[in-house]
């Protein structure tokens, strides 16, 4: 049988690494793109990982990376849009700017990424792509509400193109992580200290109340959270049937379970006690 190939963004870190290796432990080629991969030590020497720079806001990297794939595998069997990074803050403490980057990555990213693939897809009539969402896709977060405006985004996205793209023999699905401990709180843009005087001591209290809750999240039956969980959610996407939405994690499991069992109202009220200090 001929190998597949799966292309992957965002894989210097987190997710995107461990699912390059997880992908190329079960014999797939995997393009393993990230931004500066003259920073990689690890995933270039693995056999049959082809390592491209691709940056999600740029189209040139992206052509280049995609033509480069198809020049060294002949095909791209599946795609996991996965970079992206989140964002703390009161919303009126993000300058739109900032609002615009975030877009630009979590959201126009994967679009501009999918729009390079799915010709190439249609064509050999077959491919899966994979959107890495988050659980603030499924609840509006407060204290990462641009966030959440972008991974919603990112969702019905996905929602509209897996429906879309089927009579092509092409399957979009999400995979929505709850609290993982990656490089993904070093990475987040937090601006919780711009602003007036009530702005900053509300997000001061968000701040500290998010802090105790993302840890105890990220807690599954007494230890860390671990991040592989996520690498073979996103493998089991490309390689098995699944549904479209596929949470991940103890913590999304539940949260989802919470969504489910009530009304949007009597949820959102659950969620307001859970996640906002002092109401
Ligand atoms: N960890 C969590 O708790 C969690 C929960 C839900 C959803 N997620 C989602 O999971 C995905 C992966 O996050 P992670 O947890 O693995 O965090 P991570 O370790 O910070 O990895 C994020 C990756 O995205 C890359 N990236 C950022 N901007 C990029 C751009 N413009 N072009 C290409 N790559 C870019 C980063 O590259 P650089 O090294 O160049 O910055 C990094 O490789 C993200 O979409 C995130 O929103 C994470």
């Amino acid at each position: 049988m001929t190998k597949k190939t799966v292309l992957i963004t965002g894989c210097s870190s987190g997710f995107g690494a461990l699912a390059v290796k997880t992908f190329q432990q079960n014999g797939w080629n995997v393009v393993a793109t990230m931004r500066t991969p003259e920073k990689d030590t690890t995933l270039g020497e693995l056999e049959n990982v082809l390592l491209c720079r691709l940056d999600v806001t740029d189209e040139q990297s992206i052509d280049a990376a995609v033509e480069k794939a198809l020049a060294e595998f002949g095909s791209i069997d599946a795609l996991v849009n996965n970079a992206g990074y989140g964002g703390h803050a009161v919303f009126e403490q993000f300058e739109m700017s900032q609002i615009q980057a975030m877009f630009e990555t979590n959201v126009y990213g994967p679009m501009r990424v999918a729009a390079r693939v799915l010709p190439h897809m249609r064509k050999q009539g077959s491919g899966v792509v994979v959107n890495v969402t988050s659980m603030a896709a499924e609840v509006g977060l407060p204290f990462a509400s641009t966030y959440s405006a972008s991974k919603f985004a990112a969702q019905g996205w996905s929602e509209g193109l897996a429906l879309e793209y089927a009579p092509f023999n092409i399957k979009v699905k999400t995979v929505a992580p709850g609290a993982y401990g990656t490089n993904f709180s070093a990475a987040t843009d937090n601006n919780f200290t711009a602003g007036d005087e009530q702005l900053t001591t509300y997000a001061g209290q968000l701040a500290a109340h998010f802090e105790g809750l993302a840890a105890q999240m990220r807690q599954q039956g007494g230890k860390e959270a671990d991040p592989q969980e996520v690498a073979d959610k996103i493998y089991q996407c490309v390689t098995s049937e699944t549904p479209i939405h596929n949470a991940v994690g103890a913590d999304a499991t539940m949260l989802m379970d919470m969504k489910n069992s009530q009304s949007r109202e009597a949820f959102l009220e659950q969620m307001s006690a859970m996640l906002v200090p002092n109401r």
